[in-house]
């Protein structure tokens, strides 16, 4: 949460920390998805101006919406309804002339919204070009078990020439769930199909879903912060009783993953900046699906020297830990394993080896201090355990000064200088007085593999 505004001070320091991602975010395209919901809520004015702020911020925008809700009420009004098999709907002619009647509105009031430029608000000044079109080239469903979907489609391809050049020209992109095919007729499609096909004809940087309710929650109902591509594939697999909007997002999502989009996101809709708030900070709204863990655990670049200076710099003021300047960093960066979070590193350890006396010291043990008592020690000594016994180690010691507890309560033991190898032991700093604790390393690992 950003901190309250109260002061000129509080402010800036806000300002700055969305600095990298502004910087980050400039020139890249995202694509944005979202229910019909979104139109038919009084506070779609707030999203449209905090989209108009990503496009001020030179973000690359396309912008996919949905209309069910538009269409199933103009369906009522002809007293009739959409039908759905297995969570596909049938378009009948009925049902196409309310779906094109619902992207025709929608599109009229979502560019009503980005031309806004009253001076008392946010969009003051603000000139945005929307472009929307035939962007979307699709084919029929057709009959399938027997069921003939009739006008509902699938993306067939997506014309990204002209999309480049509509979002090269500094347009936002505009695009309902409706496509056309090359006989002339036009196809009821899913917003979350065209919003996957866009970002990756487009290789977007992000494709982003404002999804309905809570989005995904985890074991705890708290929401989750992250999935994996195959963590979608399993909760789509299993009776979570998802809503039909939020799985077909998801499918989307994991399916988008594979082909190669790096980020796809889930925010909450409903709640108030959360867009902003996934964008612009470290810990975000909403939840992440990616291809790889998104924080991983593997062996240190030379690259993260930078962000290993980091984290250990203050506790080296503070005398917790031995000063390793860069050089001696890069010397040695072969032995440290780092935890990466969305490019940061917010731990590292390091791992000193003596085969020939089948031990080794753990060293630089630190957790950022932001993620810290969250189990990530933990983690970070089971991998580096487990490390050691790769290497054929027995047994692991540390040196320390202020976290002997901590090494305590994880079954080192009190030892002494006279423990350590022999080529340790003549660089042991007496003055430091640091205290020695030896773990006995088990046969057999009880920890994950080591990547
Ligand atoms: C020690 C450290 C790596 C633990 O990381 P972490 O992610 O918080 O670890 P975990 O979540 O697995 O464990 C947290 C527990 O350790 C305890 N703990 C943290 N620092 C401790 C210390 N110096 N002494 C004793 N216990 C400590 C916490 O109180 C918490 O216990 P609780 O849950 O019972 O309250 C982290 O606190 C750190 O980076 N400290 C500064 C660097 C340091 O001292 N490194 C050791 C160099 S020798």
């Amino acid at each position: 949460m950003p901190p309250t505004l109260n002061s000129a001070t509080s402010f800036a320091h806000w300002f700055r920390q969305c600095t990298p991602y502004i910087h980050a975010h400039r020139g890249r395209t995202f694509v944005i998805a979202f229910g019909g919901e979104a139109l038919d809520d009084p506070a779609l004015p707030t999203l449209v101006h905090d989209i108009a702020l990503l496009h001020g911020l030179g973000i690359r925008l396309v912008l996919v919406h949905g209309a069910r809700p538009q269409i199933e009420r103009r369906l009522a009004e002809r007293g009739t309804e959409l039908h759905y098999i297995g969570g596909l709907r049938i378009t009948d002619d009925a049902a196409l002339a309310c779906v094109k009647d619902a992207a025709g509105s929608a599109r009229v009031e979502l560019e009503a919204l980005l031309s806004m430029g009253l001076a008392n608000s946010p969009m003051a000044g603000v000139r945005i070009p929307v472009a929307s079109g035939n962007f979307v080239i699709a084919r029929p469903i057709g009959v399938l078990d027997g069921v003939d979907y009739q006008h509902t489609g699938k993306v067939r391809r997506i014309d990204r020439e002209a999309l480049r050049a509509a979002l090269d020209a500094g347009a936002v992109a505009l695009m309902p769930p409706i496509g056309y095919s090359p006989t002339g007729e036009v196809f009821n499609l899913s917003a979350a199909d065209v919003a996957r096909a866009a970002a990756v004809a487009l290789a977007a940087d992000k494709l982003i879903f404002l999804v309905e309710g809570e989005g995904v929650t985890d074991a705890a109902d708290r929401p989750a912060s992250s999935l994996l591509a195959g963590d979608v594939d399993a909760l789509l697999a299993g009776d979570a009783g998802l809503p039909e909007e939020l799985a077909q997002a998801l499918r989307a999502g994991a399916d988008a993953c594979r082909s190669g989009i790096r980020r796809v996101h889930l925010i909450p809709r409903a709640q108030d900046g959360a867009l902003l708030q996934e964008l612009f900070t470290r810990d975000g709204a909403g939840t992440l699906i990616s291809d790889r863990p998104f924080e991983e655990l593997r062996p240190a670049r030379i690259d993260d020297i930078p962000g290993i200076r980091a984290l250990l710099e203050p506790l080296e003021q503070a005398g917790v830990l031995v000063p390793r300047p860069r050089e001696d960093l890069e010397e040695v960066i072969d032995r440290f394993r780092v935890t990466e979070r969305d490019g940061t590193v917010i731990s590292c350890a390091a791992l000193f080896c003596w085969p020939e006396e089948q031990i080794g010291e753990l060293a630089c043990v630190v957790v950022h201090p932001d993620y810290r008592t969250r189990g990530r020690g933990d983690r970070l000594l089971a991998h580096m355990e487990a490390l050691a016994r790769e290497r054929g180690l027995k047994r692991l010691f540390v040196l320390t000064t202020q976290t002997a507890h901590w090494f305590r309560e994880r079954g080192f033991e009190p030892a002494g200088v006279g423990d350590l190898p022999t080529t340790r032991r003549a660089a042991y700093n007496a003055r430091r007085n640091s205290k020695v604790y030896m773990k006995r390393l088990a046969a057999t690992a009880e920890s994950a593999q080591v990547p």
